[in-house]
């Protein structure tokens, strides 16, 4: 098999490891790749959200199965474009990618398969109106933009004042872009996240590993909002009673839902999850796998990835007992830059990566990185994830970890707390 992996992070980098260990897999390009993939997969200079030119690569190059991992090309109509010349393709229609590219259209769907969701108090076109419909909800409020915003979208207000800020700086400056032309306001829900992944191919699906990620900067929760410092999995985030729960409650509703609206879905849909106390409700929906869950969940793979998308994507016919896990855990540690999530530098020499052999069950994903010369330097917020599987969450992290500490790069940063369950984490605080 010939394959295309569309993306240039951590997860598209986990995709390429383990499709590349698949003995059915011959040649694999990723699209833009990134310093890391290259020593893995032919890199190819075309931006993945890029529908024309990825559609003229293939047209060129007849992939047998292209992946898609990042929203962008998703929501673009990239996959439409590739069935519309019936080519094997993973990742969900640009209608069904509305469930992640409008959170009011997502909202919506969940209202009407009464789907367990944050209650809305209503939605806005005008700062004006949000600032009026401010007076009637209860605090904290949560403030989300309706459209793709880069993990920026979303803002837990405290009061009306730090409310009205961020709307006027979403909707009045537009300072993330046309994303922010709507909101949405909805009750703020309190409990612990969970990430619930499944693989469909319209018909039937398999849920991968639970995973958890941590996307505040600094440890204990703290500091702003990242795209995922870090992430881990293990089957005890998730008691076979809450399992069967959001099967019942979310993931079989959401599935019938999507048929009853019409809504062919096919490839990953992660379902984020607040765990309340009157049971799991849905933050919001993601139509790809989640970066950083994915390197935590891939590291614990244990089936041929190459079979079963291709199984998914060219057939039709996922068969979900294909799926097999490690039992253990598995960890994905982010190195970021300097300064990140606000503003890095990039171009910074990453020391120590050839010195990482002996750490059992580590593999370090980079997520933005490019080649100089020989060198391997940083070039974006994000820079590696360092992922690692074990048979225990502590040992897991333990090897993560050490790796983590023979790389270096100037301004590098990371969270020393990945995988602390955040009850146990309070109550160490207390
Ligand atoms: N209703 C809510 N109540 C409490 N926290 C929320 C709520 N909605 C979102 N959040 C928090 O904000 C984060 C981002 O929101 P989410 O809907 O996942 O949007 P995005 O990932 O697109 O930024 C969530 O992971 C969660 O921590
Ligand atoms: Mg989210």
């Amino acid at each position: 098999m010939k394959i295309l992996v569309l993306g240039g992070g951590g997860r598209e980098h986990a995709l390429v490891w383990k499709l590349r260990e698949s003995p059915r897999v011959e040649k694999i390009w990723c699209a833009p790749g990134n310093g890391g993939i290259a020593a893995e997969a032919e890199c190819v200079a075309i931006d993945a959200g890029d529908v024309g030119a990825i559609v003229a690569f293939a047209e060129g190059t007849h992939p047998d199965l292209t992946i898609v991992g990042p929203e962008l090309p998703l929501v673009n109509g990239l996959t439409d474009a590739f069935r519309q010349r019936s080519w094997a393709v993973v990742g969900p229609s640009k209608q069904a990618a509305q469930l992640e590219g409008s959170k009011i259209f997502s909202k919506e769907f969940l209202a009407r398969h009464h789907i367990p969701t944050a209650k809305m108090y209503g939605t806005y076109d005008s700062s004006a109106d949000v600032y009026k419909a401010l007076n009637s909800v209860a605090w904290p409020v949560v403030i989300k933009a309706d459209g793709l915003c880069a993990g920026k979208g979303v803002f837990l207000a405290p009061d009306v004042a730090a409310a009205k800020d961020f709307v006027e700086r979403v909707m009045e400056k537009n300072e993330l872009g046309p994303g922010g032309r709507r909101v949405l306001l909805e009750e703020t829900l309190e409990g612990e996240e969970l990430s619930f992944i499944i693989l469909t191919d319209g018909n039937r699906y398999a849920p991968l590993v639970p995973t958890r990620d941590h996307k505040r900067v600094f440890d204990g929760n703290q500091g702003p909002n990242t795209g995922g410092m870090g992430a881990y999995s293990t089957d005890e985030l998730l008691p076979d009673d809450l399992r069967e729960t959001i099967r019942l409650t979310i993931v079989e509703p959401t599935l019938s839902g999507l048929a009853a609206d019409g809504i062919h879905y096919q490839g990953f849909l992660y379902i984020g999850l607040m765990l309340t106390k009157s049971g799991p409700k849905v933050l919001e929906f993601n139509c790809r796998l989640g970066d950083p869950e994915a390197q935590a969940i891939l590291a614990r793979l244990d089936f041929d990835l190459a079979e079963v998308l291709s199984d998914v994507a060219a057939a039709g016919h996922l068969d979900p007992s294909k799926l097999r896990w490690k039992a253990g855990a598995g960890t994905c540690v982010v190195l970021a830059s300097g300064g990140y999530p606000g503003k890095f530098e990039s171009g910074k020499r990453i020391e120590g990566l050839t010195s990482l052999g002996q750490i059992t069950g580590v593999k370090v994903l980079h997520a933005g990185t490019k080649l100089l010369g020989d060198a391997v330097v940083t070039n974006s917020g994000r820079v590696l994830g360092v992922t690692a599987a074990a048979a225990t969450l502590e040992d897991a992290l333990a090897a993560a970890y050490e790796a983590a500490s023979r790389i270096h790069f100037e301004g590098m940063h990371y969270r020393r707390d990945i995988g602390a369950h955040p009850t146990r984490q309070k109550a160490a605080g207390d």
